[in-house]
């Protein structure tokens, strides 16, 4: 067990680098299975999600090196075996191996995935996705069997815009037979990403970034280099904290068309900041204004950034309100956001913040990867020391967090315990 120790009240000045997005990486690095020949990915974040889905490349037989942010992945030598239970709950992301394995080899077993419980993320939509491409899904308690004679390109739907089932319906679908059409196509920045990667190793696929995607089938995928994208939710993590402590803090490798509507809100609020081609600096404010803020899929304010803008929403002079309407359970960063001393009520699906709060460390807990964000950034404004509980959560998606936040002046530790 871990745990991250904070002295709050430093302020945060020179540079923190974004490292890539754990949420693109996370995909093609399965994705990479579809391949015959030998793939390089960049900028490949050091975060342990990668970990786990490498631990799963290598039971399957891929061979895997890793230098730096550079992963090569070589699967010419890959079986196709049943995923056990402890690696496929080991994180989210291991559904995109569904697709993967599907597309290249028309079967795949493997179990329900893991990652954070911030509501019941069901996978019915992915599943949907391989039917319509001619599948038969066989569900035995949490095991799937998912098998097709050949794949055919269908037209899809998606009832819910999802990022999980959008990529997972592009990788069954790049070796099936014709055309597929998903319409309701998820758009968020990472599915460009993996789109982009899949046609660089000779994929066809159209219109990734808008509601509708046209995949038209090929029989081979080759060779290919390609670059993860900066990770946007990381982005926004270091920006708020630079909203909170920053002194003209500056945040670099970033696309700041991606945090668009983080932005939007700090703007609003009277965040002092100012943005370049791929980077921005930062400051921390007095008296900023409380805003109303409603998540959405992309280009919308993004979930993923709901739970650290509450830090910085407790600062704000009066009544801010936040509505969650991703996830069913994503407040959990609220209890211990009020034991550290904030005034915070939940009514559902939002939550109201009285602010502004002076908050003082204690001992709290990190319930999932961004409530863990969270609550550092809080620690990094209280008064004394904050002790978080179950960083593993944290470690999963941010890397070098610790190191990134000390280089710029935080008094922040990892501890073994
Ligand atoms: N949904 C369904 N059925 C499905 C799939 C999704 O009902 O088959 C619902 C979900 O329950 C949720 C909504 O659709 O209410 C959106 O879920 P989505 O599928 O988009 O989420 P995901 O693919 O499971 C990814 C990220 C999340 C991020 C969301 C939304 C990965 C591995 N995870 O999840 O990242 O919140 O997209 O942008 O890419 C995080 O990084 O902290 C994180 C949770």
């Amino acid at each position: 067990m871990k745990q991250i120790i904070i002295q709050g009240g430093n302020l945060l000045e020179g540079t923190i680098r974004i490292s890539g997005a754990k949420n693109s990486a996370v995909a093609l690095v399965p994705a990479s299975l579809l391949s015959d020949e030998l793939v390089k990915l960049d900028n490949i974040p050091n975060i342990s999600d990668i970990d786990a889905l490498n631990e799963i490349l290598t039971f399957l037989g891929a061979k895997v090196s890793r230098k730096g942010e550079l992963m090569e992945i070589d699967s010419s030598a890959v079986e196709n075996k049943s995923i056990p239970e402890s690696i496929s709950k080991k994180l989210r992301a291991s559904y995109y191996f569904m697709g993967a394995l599907l597309g290249k080899y028309k079967k795949v077993e493997m179990y329900f995935p893991g990652g954070c419980s911030i509501g019941a993320r069901p996978i019915n939509l992915h599943l949907k996705g391989f039917e319509a491409l001619g599948a038969k899904v066989i569900g035995e308690g949490s095991k799937y069997t998912i098998i097709a004679d050949e794949l055919k390109g269908g037209h899809i739907y998606l009832d819910t815009v999802s990022v999980g089932a959008t990529i997972n319906i592009m990788l069954a679908a790049v070796k099936a037979t014709g055309i597929t059409i998903i319409d309701n196509a998820a758009k968020e920045p990472e599915i460009v990403n993996v789109a982009t990667f899949l046609n660089q190793m000779g994929a066809k696929i159209s219109g990734a970034g808008t509601s509708q995607i046209r995949i038209t089938g090929v029989e081979k995928l080759g060779s290919c280099y390609m670059e993860v994208i900066p990770d946007r939710i990381e982005a926004g993590t270091y920006v708020i904290a630079g909203a909170l402590m920053g002194k003209n803090l500056k945040i670099e490798n970033i696309i700041p068309e991606h945090i668009e509507a983080l932005l939007t809100k700090l703007r609003e609020m009277g965040v002092s900041l100012d943005t370049y081609d791929d980077y921005l600096t930062i400051s921390k404010s007095d008296n900023l204004k409380p805003v109303d803020i409603t998540t959405q899929v992309y280009p919308g304010f993004a979930t993923d950034l709901q739970q650290p803008i509450t830090a910085l929403l407790t600062t704000c002079n009066g009544v801010s309100t936040l509505e969650e309407t991703i996830y069913e359970n994503r407040f959990q960063n609220v209890e211990y956001l009020n034991k550290l001393g904030a005034n915070i009520t939940i009514d559902g699906q939002k939550i109201i913040i009285d602010g502004p709060s002076k908050l003082v460390g204690k001992k709290v807990v990190a319930t999932d990867l961004r409530a863990g964000a969270c609550l550092i950034l809080s620690g990094l404004t209280a008064q004394g020391e904050t002790i978080i509980e179950e960083v593993e959560h944290i470690l999963r998606g941010y890397e070098n967090i610790i190191e990134k936040l000390e280089a710029v002046g935080a008094k922040i530790k990892l501890e073994e315990i």
